[in-house]
């Protein structure tokens, strides 16, 4: 089969089973084109939420299809690489949290969702990038634990300095690989660039950029900007949805572009042959579910 024909293919299993397919904004680009929503991993676990499909495709990685799956527990999430796992998420066990609460006990803890549905049944409140800083304030607390990213964790305490963030040591491989001298070189080549980046970025990197936020919300400053160049801190499959939304706006990656090797195993023919077997289905214990659904929702009714 071509890559049309599969396309095709795609579009007719989904309709015939009633499945949506969901895709984070770091995908390839035929996998982005395919889906019914591209997002962010708030806007991702939204969806999930909303969603009055039978059955969800979830082209991102695992904890993103968990969280699919806790807040949609009748329905069938399926992730179509199940190797698809993040490096972050697997730096903190329910067992470390543990311990880190009985050493700060009645102390909050905030989890990122990059987490196994394990780990966020351990925690109070759930947030993304896009609104860590705002779930932080809404705790009315002097103190939060905040886990796994120390990067994420640095950048609230700056937003939100009346509160003491104690970080977790975590942290994403493919952004701390972004360095200072890598940022210098980017904007010393484009000089009329705005550089924008991911709060997964190191605090140095973070702290020179004209623009922090979540992969969807640098899609909205890049729209929005009257600016018309970018240097786009963040993982390289952002440059397509920047392209598709602002086609006569420039975008250059950090070289060398930073690639998460898990975002990128979903291709079009593992959406196939998951739609086809409906594998690889998330399962999760109940209790698991209940536990964690509590975390998400709090951060869902965090406006
Ligand atoms: P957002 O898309 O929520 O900004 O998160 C990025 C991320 O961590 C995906 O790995
Ligand atoms: Fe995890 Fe980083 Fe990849 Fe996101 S980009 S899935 S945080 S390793």
């Amino acid at each position: 089969m071509d890559l049309n024909e599969v396309r095709s293919e795609i579009l007719r299993l989904k309709e015939a089973k009633g499945a949506v397919i969901l895709a984070h904004n770091y995908q390839i680009p035929e996998v982005q084109d395919v889906a019914d929503l591209v997002g962010d991993s708030f806007q991702l676990s939204r969806a999930a939420a909303g969603t009055d499909h039978r059955m969800i495709v979830f082209c991102g990685v695992k904890f993103m299809a968990e969280s699919a799956k806790i807040l949609s527990p009748d329905k069938k999430v399926l992730l179509p690489e199940p190797q698809a796992g993040c490096p972050m998420a697997d730096m903190v066990t329910p067992e470390d949290l543990r311990r880190m609460k009985d050493e700060h006990p009645g102390v909050p803890v905030v989890c990122y969702v990059n987490t196994s549905a394990e780990v966020k049944g351990e925690c109070h409140i759930c947030c993304t990038s896009s609104n860590a800083p705002k779930v932080v304030r809404s705790l009315n607390s002097k103190e939060v634990i905040f886990a796994p990213d120390r990067n994420l964790a640095r950048f609230v305490q700056r937003a939100v300095p009346e509160v003491r963030v104690i970080p977790w040591d975590g942290f994403c491989p493919t952004h701390e690989r972004i360095d200072p001298d890598q940022v210098l070189s980017a904007l010393a080549e484009h000089p009329s660039a705005l550089f924008m980046a991911h709060p997964e970025c190191q605090e140095e990197v973070v702290k020179m950029a004209h623009f922090v936020g979540s992969t969807s919300q640098m899609l909205d400053f890049a729209a929005s900007s009257s600016t018309s160049e970018f240097i786009v801190g963040t993982e390289e499959g952002m440059l397509h949805g920047l392209k598709k939304r602002c086609p006569h706006k420039t975008f250059y990656t950090i070289s060398p572009a930073p690639v998460c090797p898990n975002m990128k195993r979903t291709t079009l023919h593992s959406i196939l042959r998951s739609l086809q077997e409906e594998t690889h289905e998330i399962i999760l214990p109940r209790d698991t579910i209940d536990r964690a659904r509590a975390s998400l929702e709090r951060m869902l009714e965090v406006i």
